[in-house]
This record gives structure tokens, C-alpha cells and sequence, in this order.
């Protein structure tokens, strides 16, 4: 089958011709229609000192897809050959006292997909049955082919009641910008969400942010000011992994105010704990999506109604790969789509 692998230590990605995977009985072989590209297969791609680090060549990427199921092994129930699925790249170890306890994304073994095993940029891929997600009800296949990123956004999103409340979203790329729409849809009163980019900001507008603010030219305080608030945001959402953006927040928040943070910053930084102790703000670390509880909620969230196709903006032929990643490594457009049948 076709796949993109890395294959060796050094910058670069290739499609390549290797073997289909196997699967044993607890597994599922799906045939990928469908994938997205993320951040973390940029930074495999331009193999930066995170990949050098994290990653063991050759190894297929991706983590971010939605296909048919083909194959189930012969311990596999409620998955059925022909059923539309999405994939849970965190694969957990299963015996920790987390995985014990059902609270499965806090594992602390968890092995990603396309990052610490072959993943999903291939024509097939091989699952444990307890990572994949039926569609039981209809979902657009390039929509599908995100959950693992609207997952970020919803587990992000969700972490703090939203009813009402004003929220701010550091950072309008994919993530941030459905992080926005779901705020909108949640019934948040407020939405004000930044960047750097104008073609984001543009994004954000069309998916229901109130307020979508270049913090080159304006400061959070301003857009608070803006949108005739008086006293803070009640809820902080960090999408951009920059420090500069985190410390804006924090000077911005309600007292009491809560933060979840889902953006890796690539180095440690220094923020204004006095700040933080004396506002009481939480502070909440978000990583991956909640299994499965994330994915109930981003499966209803469609059914009620939640549009995400503002958020897409490129569809490209897996044997384009080149052009695509090129196109999503720019940070001017949405998400980024690979068709795995063209
Ligand atoms: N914790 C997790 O499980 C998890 C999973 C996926 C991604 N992430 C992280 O979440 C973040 C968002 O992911 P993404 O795919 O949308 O990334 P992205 O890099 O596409 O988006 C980040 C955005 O932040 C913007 N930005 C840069 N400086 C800014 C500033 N000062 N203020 C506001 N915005 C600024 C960028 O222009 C960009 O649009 C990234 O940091 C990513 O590494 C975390
Ligand atoms: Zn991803
Ligand atoms: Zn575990």
C-alpha cells in the first residue's frame, strides 16, 4: 500500500510502496479515506529538535483520519466491516491506575499514533478496537477526518462551564478557531479570539467570534474594552503555545477566572504567579481528547448543529502531499485535507 513515511533522519517526507498492516484479534484494519495534517507531522516533516527527539525512523505519520472499517479481528464486537470511523490516536497502556480507573486519557504510558507507531498517512491502518469511533450518524468525511484536533478544541472548550460567560482564545489556528465555534455554539455570551494572521482572524469572524483581534495591532485590553466588558473574561483559552499571548490572558482575567491550556510552548516561560495567586485564576493543562467523553460531545455537537466547514480551506490528493504540507506550514489558511481515494 501507499504510505508516507519518514524514512530517514533528516528533513523530508516519501511516499512510499510497504507492507499492509496485520491485525490481531482485538484490532480493526480501516481503509483511510480521508486524513488530516497537523502541526506535529510539520514538525516530523522539517524533522525540528522535538522530532529528532521524539521520533525513530522510518515511520509512517499521521494521526488525523476518517475511513471504513474493512477487517475486524475475531475478539471485536459492536464494529462492523463498512462502518465510517475515526481513530484515537492516544493509544493507553490499559494497566496504569488511570487506565485502571477509566480515566484513560490521563494514562501515563500513552503511545501516539504516527509519532510512537505507524500511523494513519497510508491507504490502510490497524487499531485497537477501543480507539476507534463509529459514526453512527452521518458526518461529513473531510469533518470526520479532523475529530482528533475538534477533540483538542472540545476537550479544551468544555473543560469550563460556558453559559454565559465571556471567553477569550489565545491563537486562531484550527484548533483555536473550532474551539471559537463551539464556544459560540455553547452558548458562551462573548467570544474574543487573537493571532498574528489575518487570513485566521478572517476565519474566526466567519465561524461566530464577536471579536477577532490582531494582537499586532491591538492589545487583549483593548479588545476587552471593545466589546464593553468591565471587569475580565471569565474563561481563557490558549491555542497558540506563545508565552506573550498566555501573559496577555492572565493580565485579563476575571478574579476567579478560569484558563485551559491546550497550546505546547516549545520552551519554559516566566508569568505573573502573584497575578495568578491574588486573581485566584485555575489553571487547567489540556492534553488530547477525553475517552470517549469528548467524542460523545463533538458527535452531538454536529448533530445540533455546529458547523465546522469555515475551518477547512485545502483539500489535496495524497500524491500532492508536498503542495499540502506547504499549504498548511504557511499559517494562513484552516485545516488541511488529504484525499487517501483520489
Ligand atoms: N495539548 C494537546 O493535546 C495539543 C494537541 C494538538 C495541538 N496542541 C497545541 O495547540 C496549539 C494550537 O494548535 P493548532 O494546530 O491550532 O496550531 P497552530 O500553530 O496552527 O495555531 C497557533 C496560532 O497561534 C497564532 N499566534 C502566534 N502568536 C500569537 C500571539 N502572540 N497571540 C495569539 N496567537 C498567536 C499563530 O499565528 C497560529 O495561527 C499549538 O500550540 C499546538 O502545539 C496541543
Ligand atoms: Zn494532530
Ligand atoms: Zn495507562
Amino acid at each position: 500500500m501507499k504510505a508516507l513515511v519518514k524514512e530517514k533522519a533528516e528533513p523530508g517526507l516519501w511516499l512510499r510502496d510497504v507492507p499492509e498492516p496485520s491485525i490481531g484479534p482485538g484490532d480493526v484494519l480501516i481503509k483511510v479515506l480521508r486524513t488530516g495534517i497537523c502541526g506535529t507531522d510539520l514538525h516530523i516533516r522539517s524533522w525540528d529538535e522535538w522530532a529528532q527527539q521524539s521520533i525513530t525512523a522510518p515511520l509512517v505519520l499521521g494521526h488525523e483520519f476518517a475511513g471504513e472499517v474493512v477487517e475486524t479481528g475475531r475478539d471485536v464486537a459492536d464494529i462492523a466491516v463498512g462502518d465510517r470511523v475515526s481513530g484515537e490516536g492516544h493509544l493507553v497502556c490499559g494497566k496504569c491506575r488511570n487506565c485502571l480507573a477509566g480515566r484513560r486519557h490521563l494514562c501515563r504510558a500513552t503511545v501516539g499514533l504516527g509519532v510512537g507507531r505507524d500511523g494513519a498517512f497510508a491507504e490502510y491502518v490497524a487499531l485497537p478496537a477501543s480507539n476507534v469511533w463509529v459514526h453512527r450518524t452521518p458526518v461529513d468525511l473531510d469533518i470526520a477526518a479532523i475529530f482528533d484536533p475538534f477533540g483538542n478544541a472540545v476537550h479544551t472548550a468544555l473543560s469550563f462551564p460556558l453559559v454565559g460567560e465571556d471567553v477569550v482564545i489565545t491563537g486562531a489556528g484550527p484548533i483555536g478557531l473550532m474551539a471559537a465555534a463551539v464556544a459560540r455554539h455553547a452558548g458562551a455570551r462573548k467570544v474574543l479570539i487573537t493571532d498574528v494572521s489575518e487570513e485566521r482572524l478572517e476565519l474566526a469572524r466567519k465561524v461566530g467570534a464577536d471579536l477577532a483581534l490582531n494582537v499586532t495591532e491591538a492589545t487583549i485590553a483593548e479588545g476587552q474594552r471593545a466589546l464593553g466588558l468591565r471587569e475580565g473574561f471569565d474563561v481563557g483559552l490558549e491555542m497558540s503555545g506563545r508565552p506573550e499571548a498566555m501573559r496577555d490572558m492572565i493580565a485579563n482575567m476575571t478574579h476567579g477566572g478560569r484558563i485551559a491550556m491546550l497550546g505546547l510552548p516549545p520552551q519554559e516561560f516566566p508569568v505573573d504567579w502573584s497575578r495568578i495567586v491574588t486573581s485566584m485564576l485555575t489553571v487547567k493543562g489540556i492534553y488530547g481528547r477525553e475517552m470517549f467523553e469528548t467524542w460523545y460531545a463533538m458527535s452531538v455537537l454536529l448533530e445540533g448543529g455546529l458547523d465546522l466547514a469555515p475551518v477547512i480551506t485545502g483539500r489535496y490528493a495524497f500524491h500532492d502531499f508536498e503542495a499540502a504540507f506547504d499549504a498548511a506550514a504557511d499559517g494562513r489558511c484552516g485545516k488541511v485535507i488529504l484525499d487517501w481515494t483520489a
